[in-house]
């Protein structure tokens, strides 16, 4: 099949075998073609919204030790964090009078963060009528439960990579088996699961690219991150070459292409790498913003990689400039909470 072909069976039937997967992510003059079809799709499946959800980093803590990640355990040159229960409460009234009607809570794997802690601070969001989002990595069966239990509708859990010799090279002591494992448990407890790869690995092939996007419907996954590794120097990986934009964009478009009814997020990774990147993802195939909402000196010091977009600015300024920039292409912010409606 020709590759304007294999665009147009993946925007009418949302199949796409893997080595058809493949060829699309290499690019070509069908680039553009691409991009329009998954507009196309995103427009047809989700509409014109963009939902916005408030990102709270409340700890960069973290047990594990990921090569590519500047919170991992080993990097000695980070100043540690962790925010306590009333900062984040506070941060997420602000978020609340700032119009937002989700927050994530993300952090390293901190045991600080215990199910007693943890639920105490579902509770009290819930409290406030959020959709609430925890991004806080692989726990057991019942304290996921637990969370579930106390009113958490979404968990983000990024499988990273499907190919399981770079996986286990690059996140030390961890199995993508276990990681597989958790993703299904949360599904089972009824969480909206987000899941998704990062993009230009040391050692990652463009199969294995594709092997994350049929992952990705094989677990039918409510959401979809995906963005550019990004060399940090504080790390083993820091002179590693990184994503390409080009390549991140060719993934949220097949994304969107493949998993046309999935919530899929225009990543800050995106931005950093690109300046223009959270909108050219938004126009091609994505429907979600996750502006960060964690103000102060802990928006420096959640660095997993340098140059994270929105770094220096306060959170209202980080919205305002994404809510004009929203609309100057003619959509517009989500009023609702934002959860996948199947189709
Ligand atoms: N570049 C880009 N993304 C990174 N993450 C961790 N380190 C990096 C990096 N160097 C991503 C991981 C993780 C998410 C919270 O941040 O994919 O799941
Ligand atoms: Fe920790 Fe997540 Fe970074 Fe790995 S990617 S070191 S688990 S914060």
């Amino acid at each position: 099949m020709n590759v304007r072909d294999l665009i147009a069976k993946a925007e009418k039937r949302h199949v796409l075998e893997r080595d058809e997967i493949t060829v699309l992510l290499q690019g070509g003059d069908w680039d553009e073609e691409l991009f329009a079809a998954a507009d196309r799709v995103r427009r047809r499946y989700v509409g014109d919204a963009v939902h916005l959800r408030g990102l709270i980093e409340f700890s960069n803590i973290c047990r594990r030790n990921c090569l590519y990640c500047g919170l991992r355990r080993d990097n000695r040159h980070l100043l540690r964090y962790r925010m306590d229960e009333d900062t984040i409460i506070s941060l997420a009234i602000r978020a609340k009078e700032m119009g937002y009607r989700t927050v994530v809570l993300q952090s390293g794997e901190d045991e600080y963060f215990n199910v007693d802690r943890m639920t105490r601070i579902i509770r009290r969001l819930k409290a406030l009528d959020f959709a609430v989002t925890l991004s806080i990595g692989e726990k057991s069966y019942a304290e996921y439960a637990a969370y579930r239990e106390a009113g958490a509708d979404r968990y983000l859990l990024r499988i990273e990579t499907t190919d399981a010799a770079l996986y286990a090279r690059l996140d030390p002591g961890m199995d993508l088996a276990e990681r597989i494992n958790c993703l299904h448990n949360l599904k089972r407890l009824g969480y909206e699961v987000g899941t998704g790869s990062l993009i230009g690995l040391p050692g990652q092939s463009l199969a294995s690219l594709a092997d994350d996007i049929l992952f990705f419907q094989a677990l039918d996954a409510d959401m979809i991150g995906t963005g550019p590794f990004i060399p940090n120097p504080d790390t083993p990986l820091g002179d590693a070459a990184g994503g390409s934009f080009e390549l991140s964009r060719r993934m949220v478009a097949l994304v969107r292409l493949l998993l046309p009814d999935a919530n899929i997020p225009a990543t800050t990774a995106m931005e950093t790498i690109h300046p223009e990147g959270r909108i050219l993802a938004l126009k091609s195939g994505a429907n979600v913003v996750m502006p960060n909402i964690t103000e102060g000196e802990y928006r420096r010091l959640y660095a997993l990689y340098p140059g994270k977009a929105c770094a220096d600015e306060t959170p209202a300024h980080c919205r305002s400039g994404i809510e004009g920039k929203i609309a100057a292409i003619g959509r517009f912010v989500g009023k609702d909470y934002g959860f996948r409606h199947r189709i």
